[in-house]
């Protein structure tokens, strides 16, 4: 019998990028997201013959998902299995699809496999295929730091329901992976030592206002961990640079919302993409200014969503 879980992806507001040089795939920055509704991973695993993966309806192999299989079979009785994902959003273009995708396979395989995972548990083995994928596993706003890198909800989709406006400004995957990219980054940026450092004390001021629910804070937390995120990547060597003109433009279109006094900021992954994050009442001009943008090519307002969940077994 299959078993199906869903999980949204989630969008950093603290950034985390770098690698700890020790095993666990530990990351060298503490980071604070938030997962959407909306946009989601669906993944369903069943016993087979041998692992077979279908992603979006095609057959793969993966070698992130093979071993993390082997991490998952070192500790647990895990047969080989049958895993079929697909995504409702472009895959590997800066939205977050390995943290949705790693969170609702581990929590398939919890209740397939019968593994009895506590929520911290799925929350470390899913952190050890993909950082982000940690934070997936909770709703609403999620921590994830020191000292055991176990992720930690601390505010539900409810208690603080903000919208985010995503302009899609380019689908093509990217060609350079999060691992590469950090390590990357870690070996060549001159800017990669400060933003360790400075992130932790970001992380501790954004758990601050996300406490108070002070939007002008958090804003100004989020768009400076995001540009020294993308200043490091674009000083790596060689330099990944993820922006599009668009992304730009988007920039500069946010700006001037806040200029007119709306509730928003913006936050890009490593991919082109802009997420605008917003109260909800400021949401639908939010898309309509973004929809305007030259090069823009479809936006998608999502609210906060719930975390991973079996949805049939
Ligand atoms: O989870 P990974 O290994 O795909 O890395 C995610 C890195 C960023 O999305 C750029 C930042 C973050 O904290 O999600």
């Amino acid at each position: 019998m299959t078993t199906t879980a869903s999980a949204h992806p989630n969008i950093a507001l603290i950034k985390y990028w770098g690698k700890q040089p020790v095993p666990g795939n530990i990351p060298a920055t503490p980071s604070l997201s938030i997962t959407l509704d909306t946009l989601e991973s669906v993944t369903s695993v069943d016993e087979a013959a041998e692992d077979t993966l279908l992603l979006n309806g095609e057959a793969r192999s993966d070698a992130k998902i093979a071993s993390y299989l082997d991490l998952l079979r070192q500790n647990f009785d895990v047969p080989p299995l049958k895993i079929e994902t697909s995504n409702n959003f472009p895959t590997a273009a800066g939205l977050a699809s390995s943290a949705s995708g790693f969170a609702a396979l581990t929590t398939a395989i919890d209740q397939h496999c019968d593994l009895q995972m506590s929520l911290d548990q799925r929350s470390d083995y899913a952190r050890q295929a993909s950082g982000s994928a940690a934070r997936s596993i909770y709703g609403g706003f999620v921590a994830l730091g020191e000292p055991d890198w176990i992720a930690e909800p601390l505010l539900n989709s409810e208690e603080w329901p903000l919208k985010v406006v995503i302009a899609i400004t380019d689908t093509r995957q990217k060609t350079v992976s999060s691992s590469e990219g950090m390590s990357r980054s870690a070996n060549t940026s001159a800017f990669y030592d400060n933003w360790v450092t400075t992130t932790r004390e970001d992380y501790l001021a954004a758990h601050v206002a996300v406490r108070n629910r002070d939007f002008d804070q958090l804003a100004l937390l989020a768009e400076n961990s995001c540009l020294k995120m993308h200043a490091v990547m674009t000083t790596s060597i060689p330099a990944m640079i993820y922006w599009r003109p668009a992304t730009v433009a988007c920039i500069e279109t946010i700006r001037g919302l806040q200029t007119d006094g709306l509730k928003v900021f913006f936050t890009i992954d490593a991919g082109p993409q802009i997420k605008a994050v917003c109260t909800p009442e400021h949401a639908p001009q939010i898309a309509e200014a973004l929809s305007a943008v030259p090069g823009v090519m479809s936006t998608t307002t999502v609210g906060l969503g719930a975390g991973a969940r079996v949805i049939a077994s």
